[in-house]
């Protein structure tokens, strides 16, 4: 595969747990690992992470194995997490609070910065260190802020429209809590992330329920 190839999904959603699995190597104090330490670690496959890797280049040195920092910090430039790409949360009930409150953007490449609900009542209401705003806030709010990303914690039924705005704002990378399908069709260029926590939760039901017919591995991230 050439440095300029389009990569799968699954080798995109793969890469976070790399970046994951280097940090926890790497505060462990080891500075260099194989490919088949580290799939040892990870419960995938050596010629999986070299083919994964591959898709960007291909890092490490046959028998010398990956520098650990390096690898990490390579990682990282691919997923962006220094660029700290604006992003707007849309939806301040008790998953937008939690959300607003708990996550630590930075880390993954991005920043809040700002928060909306259509309930006027939550304006002013302050969520960790942000402020609520009114939805009649938005449009001057985005032309100032120029945000990248909306974080969608609307209920599905608001979603088109919310989605319709959004996307006339310039906004069209969507991580979607709403259960809304944001197609293509519907915003040309969008790119979307739909998050089923409910999904996860249905597997591990599965696993419990089925034990004959589940992976050798716990691990559902593969
Ligand atoms: P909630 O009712 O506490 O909050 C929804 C908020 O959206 C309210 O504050 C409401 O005023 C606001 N809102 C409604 N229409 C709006 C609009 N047009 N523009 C801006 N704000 C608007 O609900 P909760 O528990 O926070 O859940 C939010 C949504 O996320 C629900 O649809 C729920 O089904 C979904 N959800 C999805 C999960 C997932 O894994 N994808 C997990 C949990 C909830």
């Amino acid at each position: 595969m050439s440095k300029n190839d389009k990569v799968s999904n699954s080798v995109i959603r793969r890469l976070p747990r790399y970046y994951r699995f280097l940090g926890e190597v790497l505060s462990e104090g080891i500075g260099k690992i194989s490919s088949r330490e580290l799939a040892e670690r990870m419960k995938v496959t050596a010629s999986q992470i070299r083919q994964d890797l591959n898709c960007f280049g291909g890092f490490g040195q046959q028998g010398y194995g990956y520098n650990v920092s390096e690898l990490r910090e390579e990682i990282g430039e691919i997923l962006g997490v220094n660029k700290e790409l604006p992003a707007v949360l849309i939806g301040a009930g008790n998953l937008g609070r939690a959300l607003a409150v708990h996550l630590d953007y930075e880390k993954y490449g991005c920043r809040l910065c700002g928060v909306f609900d259509i309930n006027e009542k939550l304006a002013g209401t302050v969520l960790g260190s942000m402020t609520v705003q009114p939805m009649s806030e938005l449009g001057s709010f985005c032309e100032n802020e120029l945000p990248v990303i909306a974080i969608l914690c609307i209920p599905r039924e608001a979603a088109p429209e919310v989605c319709e705005r959004l996307s006339e704002l310039g906004i069209k990378a969507f991580w979607n809590f709403s259960h809304y399908d944001i197609t293509l069709e519907k915003i040309p260029g969008a790119v979307v992330e739909n998050v089923h926590l409910g999904d996860s939760l249905m597997a591990l039901c599965y696993k419990i329920n089925n034990p004959e017919k589940r992976p050798d591995t716990e691990d559902s991230e593969q």
